[in-house]
């Protein structure tokens, strides 16, 4: 894939600076509006062209970035290579809005022809790290408590120090009392999974599976950061109503075939990313970039507009 690495970390700043402004203030679309501007606007001043795959507009009834709409200094010029975006410019509106945790500006890009889209709503989702991926094969229409006996076995835990993580719906009362019943302990978020999917890669989460129903957008970018880092997930498309909508379950190599990279910076505090902060010298992002051909992993802290403060300079 063509070098468009610092271009994209660009891209997520942008958005999370935008998004930013708005924490805390209560105004949902303010916020998805600045966030998806900044990213557009990002976006359009890269040396690539870039087709949306991926794009947040149907979910959530916002401002686009909408599938189909082609973005880039090429965007027009014929014969060259349109790689496919799957952007999210604030996964976690809710707690952007809300001055909650975990929000983060995200975006995917995978070779032309490589993401799948669908007009479904929602994914079932299982994800897990390395670690487990490398022992075992966890299957998402195996009973729960089967797959975390496999988790146990694969990671040396007693199943009551295994975290799942998934998020908190009305939808998931009956997985999370039979996940009580088995005897997991249980991290309940309220929103963010792209994130909580991320963390099971990452030993200091203390977080083994993240299960359950959320976005299917969120769905395509999550393999996208799990084939970076070496995860698996197995994904079912669901209906709005949480109906299966294709009884297929697929995997990482169906969501994203060939090679990616991912780019995503928080907005608000969470377990994988520091928040955007204000200083007086400028914003300061905290990123994370991560490419699936070599499986780099790069925390990247930026000082916008202005020199690093001393304190932060040794
Ligand atoms: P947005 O802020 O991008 O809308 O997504 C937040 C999110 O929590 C996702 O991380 C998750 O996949 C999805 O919403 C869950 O959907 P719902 O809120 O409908 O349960």
């Amino acid at each position: 894939m063509i070098d468009i690495s610092l271009g994209l970390v660009r891209v997520t700043e942008a958005a999370a600076i935008a998004a930013s402004a708005w924490i805390g203030r209560g105004d949902k679309e303010s916020a998805d509006k600045a966030a998806t501007q900044a990213m557009r606007e990002r976006l359009n001043q890269m040396d690539f062209s870039g087709k949306v795959v991926i794009g947040e507009g149907k979910k959530d009834n916002s401002f686009g970035l909408y599938g189909g709409e082609v973005l880039g200094k090429f965007a027009k010029t014929k014969n060259v290579p349109v790689y496919e975006l799957a952007v999210d410019p604030i996964d976690g509106t809710r707690p952007t809005v809300t001055s909650g945790p975990e929000a983060m500006s995200v975006i995917a890009v995978g070779e032309q022809g490589s993401l799948f889209s669908t007009a479904e709503f929602y994914m079932n989702k299982l994800a897990y790290g390395p670690e487990i991926a490398r022992k075992t094969e966890l299957h998402l229409n195996e009973p729960l408590k089967q797959t975390i006996e496999r988790v146990s076995k694969a990671t040396g835990k007693a199943v009551s120090k295994i975290m799942v993580c998934i998020l908190d719906r009305p939808r998931h009362e009956k997985a999370v009392a039979e996940l009580r019943s088995i005897g997991v302990r249980i991290k309940l978020i309220q929103d963010c999974d792209i994130s909580g999917a991320i963390a099971c890669c990452l030993p200091q989460s203390g977080i083994d599976l993240l299960y359950g129903i959320g976005g299917a957008p969120e769905g395509v970018i999550t393999a996208c950061a799990m084939k970076c880092l070496r995860g698996a997930l197995q994904v079912q498309v669901m209906t709005k109503e949480c109906k299966i909508a294709d009884p297929k379950i697929y995997s990482i190599n169906d969501l994203v075939r060939g090679h990616c990279i991912f780019s995503a910076t928080g907005i608000t505090n969470g377990s994988l990313l520091r928040g955007v902060r204000f200083t007086s010298t400028g914003p300061v992002t905290y990123s994370v970039f991560m490419r699936s051909e070599s499986g780099t992993i790069r925390w990247i802290t930026a000082y916008h507009g202005n020199l690093m403060p001393p304190s932060e300079s040794a």
